[in-house]
């Protein structure tokens, strides 16, 4: 038998402690430590079945491996939807498993729903088994997708047991949807589904599957509130991949983002738009991003970004204003803010561009959020033109990373970036130093610029004789 054991789980991170307390030692949440009576458990929370002696069991031994064995490449399979396949590397890998978090509400099913159908179509056996949803409701958002003709097997169903006895029935299938891995429980743990070591062990159960069958998995999970995938960090230290699907809200753009790869790249972006008619792919975000611009107003620079291996071009709209707070507003979305603070703090001390009694806010257009620090170029001409009111030229796009010191850094791949410029219509590039070799290639006229204070200059400069300057200070 194995020994019934109660400890207090944190359902935030999935630390155990021996008794109950207030506040989570390891991630430090409040009010998140919950009971939970579980059989004895093994590494990664599988049951183990002690022997009849006590003692340890002798271990059996196995034959070890050489680096250079033959064996096959990770079969992949195409989902034919491209901005998906990008994401994953290429397609679905055979026996793995995905972790797909998000918003609820923001199309994780539907993504997951039109995919299956796609791949069904194509003759491959694809399972969607769904723990939310009925499966009425199911088939009336696959009618209003128009998929009705794809043959998708579906089930509304939790049971991890019942789940893999029933995929075990008939050929292995290709692709197995669990939507979601908070509403799976198994018989071999006692605490309520959606606690962390339901979870844990539902997953568990579901991977050794994936791996024994060949089938891809791929797990729904929730979102909390700030942003982590809800359960234990543990369930995506187990997977193959973990993707997220995000959008601003109010926005109809989403954004696959793969956060840990095992079989491709992480730093690849799908992105999607959101119609009446389901998720439709957009293969070129940039005209999606540049779409709508105010081209008249002080305060834009479009930023030529790289998402992967693919460039995207971005707008980044600045507002500065004077504060009547004691402690000026910085509100930042789409950007790091700290970044914010530091392209802020280089304006204040090696261009004089003071800040310190404006409320400064910044925004990335159309809900994407950029991590790379080549947007810093961009970002401080937006802020400049918006505190002159000189307005960018609209047909220049940034890029370049600012140091410290105020000196603009070079950044990867300009070549790349200034070709999706001139796809664009982009006729002027604001970069680096070291771009400018790339002019010739490019067709676009190119401004190198070494320092900050040169292009803080350049700005306001050009704003000079406007209906209402306000003048950069130190100029
Ligand atoms: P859903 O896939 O259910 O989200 P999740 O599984 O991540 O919770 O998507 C639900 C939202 O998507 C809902 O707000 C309505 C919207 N939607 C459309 O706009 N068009 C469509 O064709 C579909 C199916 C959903
Ligand atoms: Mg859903």
């Amino acid at each position: 038998m194995a020994r019934a054991l109660t400890t207090y789980v944190c359902q935030s991170c999935g630390a155990t402690y021996g008794r109950w307390q207030g506040k989570c030692e390891s991630c430090g949440a409040w009010n998140t430590i919950a009971e939970e009576s579980v059989a004895a458990t093994g590494v990664g929370g599988a049951p183990v079945k002690a022997k009849a002696g006590g003692g340890k069991a002798k271990g059996r031994a196995f034959a070890l491996a050489g680096l250079d064995g033959a064996s096959e490449q990770a079969p992949r399979m195409e989902t034919q939807v491209g901005e998906l396949d990008r994401v994953f590397g290429g397609g679905l890998v055979r026996g793995s498993v995905i972790l797909l978090g998000g918003d609820p509400g923001i199309g994780k099913s539907t993504l997951l729903i039109q995919a299956s159908a796609r791949l069904a179509r194509m003759g491959h056996r694809v399972v969607y088994i769904s723990g939310e949803e009925a499966v009425d409701q199911v088939r009336l958002r696959a009618e209003r997708l128009g998929l009705t003709a794809s043959p998708v097997e579906l089930a509304a169903e939790t049971n991890v047991e019942d789940i893999v006895a029933t995929l075990a029935e008939g050929p292995a299938p290709r692709l197995v949807v669990i939507d979601s891995i908070q509403t799976m429980w198994t018989d071999t743990v006692e605490s309520a589904p959606g606690t962390v070591s339901q979870v844990r062990s539902a997953a568990q159960v579901l991977i050794r599957y994936a791996k024994k069958s060949g089938a891809a998995v791929i797990l729904v999970g929730h979102v909390t509130k700030d942003g982590q995938i809800a359960g234990p960090r543990v369930v995506e230290h187990m997977v193959d991949a973990v993707m997220s699907f995000e959008g601003e809200g109010g926005h109809h753009f989403r954004i696959l983002r793969s956060v840990k790869n095992r079989f491709g790249p992480t730093d690849e972006i799908g992105v999607f738009e959101m119609t009446g008619k389901g998720l439709r792919e957009v293969p070129n975000p940039s005209e999606l991003f540049l779409a709508g611009r105010d081209l008249g107003a002080p305060g834009t620079a479009v930023f030529a970004g790289m998402e992967g291996t693919r460039p995207v071009l971005v707008e980044i709209q600045a507002l500065v204003a004077a504060s009547t707070l004691g402690t000026p507003r910085r509100a930042v979305v789409g950007w790091d803010p700290s970044r914010l603070s530091m392209v802020l703090a280089v304006l204040d001390a090696h261009c004089g561009v003071r800040l310190g009694s404006h409320d400064v806010y910044l925004n990335v257009a159309g809900g994407l959020r950029i991590a790379e620090p080549a947007a810093d170029l961009a970002v401080a001409a937006a802020l400049v033109s918006s505190l002159s009111g000189a307005v960018l030229p609209s047909d220049a796009v940034h890029f370049g990373e600012i140091s410290l010191s105020g000196a603009v850094r070079p950044v990867a791949q300009a070549a790349a970036r200034l070709k999706e410029a001139r796809k664009l219509g982009f006729v002027r590039a604001v970069v680096p130093e070291i771009a400018r070799g790339e002019q010739a290639e490019s067709g676009l006229t190119v401004q190198a610029v070494t320092h900050l204070s040169t292009l803080v200059a350049d700005i306001a400069a050009s704003g000079v004789g406007r209906a209402k300057p306000k003048a950069v200070a130190g100029e």
